[in-house]
């Protein structure tokens, strides 16, 4: 059987029947520099890839936090994935690990818990808590991709978003997901089962 990630709202809530998330392909996470593989058994703390996801052009973060984390996957519930598109003007935040040296703009920053860090306005999402908003402008959290694992190898796919919509998709801050796949080319979606391999 698959684990399969519930998604927070930005207020916290379970969101597992997203509208539309059915739609969404579903997608064996790579690094888009190295190819690595994401698993839940190779993934070390503080480690992240980036991928593309659901359109081909849309970068997104899968971290391993090394703390449990809300709709976390893994057998620490501490990996997670985001949209690494900022909700305030569409920036590409970084991720900063707790404990781990700041961002590229401010240096000084040393954070409690692990963030995604936007440069351009000082944005900062809690990757802890659904990316809940805790500094800077942005109006909404950075969506949640949600996560399933086959159970067999620990692979790790991403099988949807939870709203909001990204950035620039739809009506801002809307839950109607279906728009995130609008506006450009969807990533390949796998055609293999989670049960099927287990
Ligand atoms: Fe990210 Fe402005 S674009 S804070």
């Amino acid at each position: 059987m698959a684990a399969v990630a519930k998604v927070a709202d930005e207020t916290g809530g379970d969101t597992t029947s997203t509208t539309g998330v059915s739609l969404f392909p579903r997608y064996l996470i790579q690094d888009l520099n190295t190819g690595e593989t994401a698993n839940i058994n190779t993934l070390q703390p503080n480690q992240y890839l980036t991928f593309n996801y659901p359109l081909d052009n849309e970068p997104n973060f899968i971290m391993k936090l090394g703390v449990s984390a809300v709709n976390g996957v893994g057998p620490n519930g501490d990996i997670v994935a985001f949209s690494d598109i900022c909700q305030h003007l569409g920036c590409n935040p970084g991720f900063v690990y707790s404990g781990g040296p700041g961002p590229f703009c401010n240096s000084t920053y040393s954070g409690k818990r692990p963030v995604m860090y936007c440069c351009c306005h000082g944005s900062i999402y809690d990757v802890t808590n659904a990316a809940k908003v805790i500094g800077g402008p942005a109006p909404y959290p950075v969506p949640q991709v949600m996560l399933e694992v086959d159970a067999g190898t620990g692979d790790i796919y991403a099988v949807g978003m939870g709203p909001p919509t990204i950035y620039q998709h739809g009506t801002a801050g809307s839950t109607d997901v279906t728009a995130d796949l609008q506006g450009g080319t969807l990533v390949g979606s796998s055609s293999s089962s989670s049960e099927s391999s287990s």
